[in-house]
């Protein structure tokens, strides 16, 4: 079944903006990517949107639609009313290039101040792991970086004193990736906490709700490298051994 949608899009560049209305054919099955392609090949060709796969796992149509931060390419059309007004912007975080594309170097550049991971002297094919501390490790890896999850957070979405302070929940949850990978040498917790802003979350877990691909963000990275660093930090016996060079 096809019928007309009524559709609100920013449209605008770093200077200025505003919402634009259109009403735009929508045929039974579609996303709302389809939906943006449609307004781009019969009202709109100017507009500017980033997509790449159109399957869920390239990362690149990030925007928020109705407000809440959502993939492009994964919102179906059947999730909303017929009647209903489905309004797109871009993700609020990150600074507008044009239209619901935005500049998210800040992402980039965070990902190269985390420092890789450090084998120590095992060389190639000497390092072992158990099952376990795979599936640990390959949860996070699921993520697709469609930074969904940056976008979200209260602490930098509102605050964007705090972005030179903050990682955000992506690149906290890569450091707790390799924190928790038994053949990583470096000791993270300090790298966490001083670095990169670990003690600016609190907890809210919406970082974990707007995640795609459903990674447990908040309880399985974020947490336990809040307990790692506080072992470290207010236990006295770790501590006394911390200083001595023992823990
Ligand atoms: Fe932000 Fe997630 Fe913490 S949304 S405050 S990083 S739990």
């Amino acid at each position: 079944m096809s019928y007309e949608a009524k559709f609100r899009v920013w449209r605008g560049d770093d200077g200025s903006g505003e919402l634009t209305d259109y009403t735009v054919e929508v045929n039974e099955g579609e996303v709302v990517l389809d939906i943006i392609h449609r307004l781009q090949a019969t009202q709109a060709p100017d507009l500017a949107v980033r997509w790449n796969c159109k399957a869920g796992k390239c990362g690149s149509c990030s925007a928020e639609i109705n407000g809440m931060p959502k993939l492009l390419c994964m919102t179906r059309m059947s999730t909303f009313d017929p009647d209903e007004t489905v309004t797109v912007t871009p993700v609020r975080t990150f600074p507008v290039i044009r239209d619901l594309v935005t500049d998210v170097s800040y992402n980039y550049q965070k990902a190269r101040e985390i420092p890789s991971f450090d084998p120590g002297d095992a060389g190639p094919g000497e390092l072992r792991m158990q099952q376990v501390d795979v599936e640990r490790s390959q949860e996070f890896r699921k993520c697709i970086e469609c930074f969904l999850c940056q976008n979200v957070c209260h602490v930098i979405r509102d605050h964007e004193e705090n972005k030179e302070q903050f990682a955000g929940p992506r690149f906290l949850m890569r450091i707790g990736e390799l924190e928790m990978h038994p053949a990583d040498q470096a000791d993270r917790r300090n790298i966490a906490q001083d670095d990169h802003g670990l003690g600016f979350c609190n907890i809210t877990k919406c970082c974990t709700e707007v995640c795609p691909e459903h990674i447990k963000i908040t309880d399985n990275a974020l947490i336990p490298m809040k307990e790692r660093v506080v072992g470290r930090k207010y236990d006295p016996v770790v501590w006394l051994g911390s200083k001595l060079g023992i823990v």
